[in-house]
């Protein structure tokens, strides 16, 4: 008998379908932990190879148990979109066509989308449509490609090629960044050499909103290049900067804003709820996600940088063999750390087309609906208290005024799972993180999880 070498597709697809067809009403916790996963997996290196459709099955029968359902309606950890099918398809595609995305010559389609999601990304959230746009794994590089953009321009304004020589004896960069940032902004700070300790730590509110004054004394304080760091959507309460306040601080001083907003700037695609990031436009860096509020497929963001000039400047690479563009055109790879990569856009085209403009609006304001009510039904429950409204997706609440009973409550509804809600530390004490990322929730999923945190409290009350 000859096999097939393509069957493997078709019985991956399978598998797939049935795993989402079953995810819908799914337990939110997987039955198997890290060590029970691997020792499933673990086995000497195979001295020869297998069959395709074997080792697909093989795989499916091995992962699917601790294959945690991120995807389900009433998954709430993390910030985590739902991976929507359309995305998916696109995705399966991507990896079927199996192109190199890092020249618009080589991979004419790829490079094409591209542009096209570069358009309508800038015009779905606001943003200056002089921008340019790289598409990368995630937000992490997102805003990294952004620092090493804004670390060029500042220094190449400042008299000195930092592209060319480096930073050693450059002139000193000062950064400044909120209190309540995002840890994997000083991740790409550390990559850039500008240090993740070396930073002007800004104050921020009690909700975690950078306090323009402070940001004013710091800037008063300042000589020569300087970056500000702000955000979009803190991790654990989501509140967004107030740019309209610090954007022209920002300018006056000559410093280059950034904004991070993994998932905040998604705020901006709404009519609704676009006040909420009131005056982000002005910034001159964005990174975002797309495998949060677009509901892609992992991975896909967005590193958006209003002076292209200085994107280019940071990221494009040249060689005698890569066939070179010229006339303006937008080649995938001038816009992002790597060369060889995966075609993102097709998912991302993918996305934007199934949800549109109004899709995008709709969804966010209904997940910011569902929090909302969330955080007004659980903050009901006698004993729970909370600890931030949901001015956007996210709300924290904690259980008995202790950390034992609030990470408690937290561990009962994992292991009841119904619902997935996950711990954070803030200002000091622990809180049941709540964020609402999906597309597949509903109103309905809100009000089955607020019962099963009410059970899950009651259970570990009654415990004492
Ligand atoms: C505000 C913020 N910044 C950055 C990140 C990192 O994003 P990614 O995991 O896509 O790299 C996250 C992830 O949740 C985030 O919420």
């Amino acid at each position: 008998m000859t096999i097939d070498p393509l069957t493997p597709l078709s019985v991956a697809a399978t598998a797939a379908e049935a795993y989402r067809r079953r995810i819908a009403d799914a337990e939110t916790t997987p039955v198997d932990d890290y060590a029970a996963c691997l020792a499933r997996f673990a086995e000497p290196l195979p001295e020869r190879g297998g069959e395709g459709e074997a080792i697909i099955r093989e795989l499916v029968a091995k992962a699917e148990g601790g294959i945690r359902a991120m995807t389900a309606p009433r998954f709430f950890g993390w910030v985590i979109g739902s991976s929507h099918p359309t995305g998916v398809a696109a995705d399966w595609l991507t990896s079927a066509w199996g192109q190199n995305c890092a020249n618009m010559k080589a991979a004419p389609a790829a490079s094409a989308v591209e542009a096209v999601v570069a358009e309508w990304i800038l015009e779905l959230l606001g943003l200056p449509c002089e921008s340019s746009v790289g598409i990368v794994s995630g937000a992490t590089v997102a805003n990294t490609v952004c620092l090493a953009s804004a670390r060029g321009e500042v220094l190449r304004r400042a008299g000195w090629d930092v592209e060319a020589d480096g930073l050693f004896g450059a002139p000193e960069i000062t950064v400044m960044i909120g209190a309540d940032a995002h840890a994997t902004v000083f991740s790409g700070l550390r990559y850039l050499g500008l240090g993740a300790k070396r930073v002007v730590t800004i104050a921020t509110d009690d909700l975690g909103r950078m306090l323009p004054n402070a940001l004013e004394a710091a800037l008063g304080k300042a000589h020569g290049p300087t970056i500000v760091i702000a955000q979009a959507g803190q991790i654990n309460t989501g509140v967004s900067d107030p740019f309209d306040a610090i954007a022209p601080l920002c300018r006056a001083a000559g410093a280059w804003l950034h904004v991070d907003g993994a998932f905040g700037l998604w705020a901006a695609a709404s009519p609704k709820l676009k006040h909420l990031v009131a005056g982000i436009e002005q910034a001159d860096s964005w990174g975002t996600d797309g495998h949060k509020w677009l509901q892609t497929p992992y991975d896909g963001s967005f590193a958006i940088v209003r002076d292209e000039a200085a994107h280019r400047r940071a990221m494009e690479i040249t060689a005698s063999y890569l066939p070179s563009v010229g006339g303006g055109e937008r080649d995938p790879s001038a816009y992002v750390m790597e060369l060889s990569r995966r075609a993102r856009g097709f998912a991302m085209w993918a996305m934007i087309k199934q949800l549109g403009r109004e899709g995008v609006a709709g969804m966010v304001e209904a997940d910011v609906e569902v929090a909302r009510e969330m955080a007004a039904e659980i903050a009901a429950i006698d004993g729970a208290t909370l600890v931030c409204p949901a001015e956007i997706n996210q709300f924290m609440v904690r259980f008995g005024d202790s950390d034992a009973l609030t990470l408690a409550t937290i561990e009962q509804v994992q292991r009841d799972a119904i619902a997935f809600v996950g711990p954070s530390e803030w200002r000091g004490q622990w809180v049941m993180r709540v964020s609402v990322c999906s597309i597949a929730t509903t109103p309905e999923d809100g009000r089955i999880t607020v019962d099963a945190v009410r059970a899950a409290w009651e259970k570990v009350r009654a415990r004492g």
